[in-house]
């Protein structure tokens, strides 16, 4: 009797080890199967405009154009210099009929929407430091960059 109360002792716990080590193989596989998932949902999802090669490197080239615009813009405000805020926005930012052409030449009528949008933001960020309102002129600056922002996160070449 001693003996058979102890095998069954023995036997229940190699059991319960046994149910315990399939539960963690178990959620071992669930983790990797969340970090797979995880992978797949972070890839890239923004719309390809396919720009045409003779062109990316042209479209690059002006984006950085505009973010050393903006860095003018930054530090003419530090500078107080509102008048070169204005002149910034309006002639490297704002809406020419280059600017124009640039935005409608990929047939992407969203791209060139949020485009056309962007350049009217620039002047109105120019026309609204000509006021000398440090608060409202970074409000204007604000609401120019989330559209930069807004089709950085929609498109790519
Ligand atoms: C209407 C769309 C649009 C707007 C508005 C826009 N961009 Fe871009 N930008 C793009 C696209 C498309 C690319 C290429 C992204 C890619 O293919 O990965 C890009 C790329 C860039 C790059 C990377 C350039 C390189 O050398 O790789 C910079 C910097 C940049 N933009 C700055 C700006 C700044 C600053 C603004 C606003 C002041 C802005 N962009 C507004 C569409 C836009």
């Amino acid at each position: 009797m001693k003996r058979f109360i102890l095998f069954l002792a023995l036997g229940l716990i190699l059991l319960s080890s046994f149910a315990a080590y399939s539960e963690m193989e178990h959620k071992n596989k669930e983790g990797q199967q969340m970090m797979h998932h995880k992978a797949t949902d972070s890839k890239d999802t923004r719309i390809q405009l396919n720009v045409p090669d003779m062109m990316k490197e042209h479209q690059k080239t002006m984006m950085r154009e505009h973010l050393k615009a903006v860095n003018e813009i930054v530090g003419a405000l530090a500078a107080n210099d509102f008048e070169l805020v204005s002149q910034t926005a309006h002639k490297k930012l704002g809406l020419t009929d280059e600017m124009r052409n640039m935005c409608s030449m990929f047939g992407n009528q969203e791209f060139e929407k949020i485009g056309l949008e962007f350049h009217t933001k620039a002047d109105e960020l120019g026309d609204i430091a000509k006021t000398k309102d440090l608060n409202k002129t970074l409000l204007a600056l604000d609401t120019m960059l989330k559209r930069c922002n807004q089709c950085h996160s929609m498109f790519k070449q």
